[in-house]
């Protein structure tokens, strides 16, 4: 089968995508499947790939420039024309092999807005090509931290408390704002609803870091998330992931111990190799506790209708308690990716787990 590989995308974690296309592709098996790399720039512009993966890595740029990008001045691997998004779902025969309509099945490796909040997918399915992981509505869903906790809540998932404040009400009535969040008690995070890999998130200590940090995540979406800190608690992941008779299997859990001067697991601490943030895979807990947590990922999978893959982010509690922190249904692939490593922990090596998500789709 033909696999289109979807990467980039206009999100802030353009680069993270292409770190995780850059494993994947190295972990499709070209015995099995004829792959298509296609990137989309950070100004939308689709473009075909080499599937060339050495310079998909962190640091294949250097000084500033370590994030890779599909439209970064040192790509030397963009061999083919430019197209836009519409010529490839619409290519006549005059552009053979290489367009949407040809490809079996689509990856779409995008984290963000655009990619992982149910754009691509709805996209895909007007055109009615398969692709792998969730779709239209769970991906939009999982994209937005606000909706994410009203679905949460309403299967009976624990989340921590919140408020949204919207760039208008900000401009408006910046004090109903102040106080609608310092009503949830400090410390707080300050979010954008629809961001990932900790972009544009701060952490409040006290009513003065609380405007600078509402700016900062207003600079990424208009609409922002004011959550509870959970003081105390231990971070543990799980992965979900779809079998081919449609039910869910969970991973062991892992879990993230933020060491040296980071606050929380922001994008450092995620993405950069020396920062050394260490995880543990699996984690360390009672046996109680880890059943109940794989029990919640599940249900977490199912309440948002998530299809394909899934990890589910907790806080732990010293008591034993658990509180759902979100869901991300394309969560990264990097080399060091807490996705992949727990599966692996799980007997799921990346290659196969690579090949059971292109076959679920493919089902
Ligand atoms: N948003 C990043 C890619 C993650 O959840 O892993
Ligand atoms: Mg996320």
């Amino acid at each position: 089968p033909r696999v289109a590989v979807v990467f980039g995308g206009r999100s802030s974690e353009h680069a993270i995508s292409c770190v995780t296309a850059g494993s994947v592709l190295a972990a499709i098996d070209p015995e099995q499947y004829d792959v298509v790399p296609i990137g989309i720039a950070r100004d939308g512009r689709w473009v075909l790939e080499s599937g060339e993966t050495e310079r998909l890595r962190i640091g294949a740029g250097d000084g500033a420039d370590r994030m890779p990008s599909v439209d970064g001045e040192r790509a030397t691997v963009n061999l083919a024309p430019h197209v836009s998004s519409t010529d490839l779902i619409l290519a006549e025969a005059s552009r053979p092999p290489r367009s949407l309509g040809e490809v079996d099945v689509v990856f779409p490796l995008l984290h963000g807005p655009w990619g992982e909040d149910g754009t691509i997918q709805g996209m895909l399915e007007m055109a009615g090509v398969r692709y792998v992981g969730a779709g239209v509505l769970a991906s939009a869903i999982g994209m937005d931290k606000a909706y994410m906790k009203v679905v949460l809540t309403a299967a009976g998932l624990p989340v921590m408390p919140s408020v949204v404040v919207t760039a208008r009400e900000w401009s408006t009535d910046p004090q109903a704002c102040r106080e609608r969040s310092a009503e949830l008690g400090y410390p707080l995070f300050v979010k954008p609803a629809r961001g990932g890999s900790s972009i544009g998130i701060s952490k409040v200590h006290d009513a003065s870091g609380l405007d600078a940090a509402l700016e900062e995540a207003l600079a990424h979406d208009p609409k922002v998330l004011v959550e509870v800190c959970a003081t105390g608690a231990r971070e543990i992941e799980c992965g979900v992931l779809q079998a081919l008779d449609g039910t869910t299997e969970t991973s062991v859990p892992a879990e993230i111990r933020i060491t040296g001067d980071h606050e929380f697991y922001d994008f450092d601490a995620k993405y950069l190799p020396e920062e050394a943030t260490e995880l543990d895979v699996p984690a360390v807990l009672p046996a109680e506790v880890e059943a109940r947590l794989r029990e919640l990922s599940a249900r977490a999978f199912e309440a948002i209708g998530c299809e394909g893959l899934a990890r589910v982010d907790f806080f732990v509690f010293p008591d034993g308690s658990l509180v759902v922190n979100e869901i991300n249904t394309m969560p990264g692939f990097t080399p060091l990716s807490m996705f992949p490593r727990m599966w692996a922990a799980s007997g799921l090596d990346y290659r196969s787990l690579v090949d059971r998500l292109i076959r679920l789709a493919l089902a």
